[in-house]
């Protein structure tokens, strides 16, 4: 299926790895112009070396954090007319038991996980309502409908945003322009290997003990392939999505049990 977005402009946060390097392939195997955006320019320039020569897209490349307005301004300096937005703050979430989250660690994860994706939301719609064509794309996480133990900090953030965004959308789909989010659950990249292992280490037990413990709780019994998230993201921007918006959609395998 033709996407239609040849050519379009994409800013893709978290780029250079994981969810956000697949969701960069995606856009730019249809023909995007795809600007990666991260902290480390080494990985930076692979990805984008990667990508261009898998695709043959141009791939422009931008390092910052998007957890502070400076690296979101510079970002915004080098890709003012984004058509199509993927925030992904990257910063991976670490549990803390209710009791010990001080104010500034609310902060701090307001910046990492509401901050750091809204306003880049604010700051790109204008344009792409001008030119009456924007997709943007969320990327939270499936606890958002089911918040865990221990994450209360995180997972209120990114709720806090998907309220956001559930306010903003009729405000915004006249134009054409629709905010999506993607919600995944287990899928194999670094970030869940880092947290898996953090996981066995704080449980005294084993890598491969919580791994059998996390796929016996997976009615797929697998871990995702990353790409399997970035070809929804990539769907979700084509040219053809002008008429899904606002919704919180769940890639996990099964493990999410609600209807709605
Ligand atoms: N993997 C999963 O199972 C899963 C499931 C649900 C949700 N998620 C969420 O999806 C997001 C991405 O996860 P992932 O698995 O793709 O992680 P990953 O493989 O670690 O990739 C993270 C990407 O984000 C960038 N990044 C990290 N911190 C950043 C910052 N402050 N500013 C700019 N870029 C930053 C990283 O590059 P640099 O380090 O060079 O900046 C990298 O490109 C995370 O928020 C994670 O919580 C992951």
């Amino acid at each position: 299926m033709d996407l239609g977005i040849s050519g379009r402009r994409a800013v893709v946060c978290g780029g250079s790895k994981g969810l956000g390097r697949a969701a960069a392939r995606a856009l730019a195997r249809e023909g995007a112009v795809v600007t990666l955006f991260s902290r480390s320019i080494e990985a930076l320039k692979v990805t984008q070396r990667e990508l261009s020569e898998e695709t043959g897209a141009t791939i422009n490349i931008v390092a910052g954090d998007v957890t502070t307005e400076d690296g979101r301004k510079a970002l915004l300096d080098a890709q003012p007319n984004a058509d199509i937005l993927i925030t992904n703050p990257g910063v991976r979430q670490t549990p803390d038991p209710f009791g010990t989250i001080t104010r500034d660690m609310w902060d701090y994860w307001m910046q990492a996980h509401f901050y750091s994706s809204l306003e880049l939301i604010q700051a790109y719609v204008p344009g792409m309502c001008e030119r009456k064509f924007g997709r943007i794309v969320s990327l939270s996480v499936s606890f958002i409908k089911f918040p865990q133990v221990g994450f209360a900090h995180t997972h209120a953030a990114r709720v806090a945003l998907s309220g956001a965004i559930a306010a903003i959308v009729r405000e915004v789909i006249p134009n054409n322009v629709t905010i999506n989010t993607v919600c995944p659950g287990l899928i194999d990249t670094d970030a869940l290997q880092t947290n898996l292992h953090g996981h066995a280490k704080r449980g005294n037990t084993t890598y491969e003990a919580i791994v059998e413990d996390r796929l016996k709780g997976c009615p797929a019994h697998r871990f995702a392939d990353p790409q399997e998230v970035g070809d929804l993201i990539g769907f979700l921007c084509a040219n053809q999505s002008g008429f899904i918006t606002g919704q919180n959609i769940i890639n996990d395998g099964g493990v999410y049990q609600g209807l709605f």
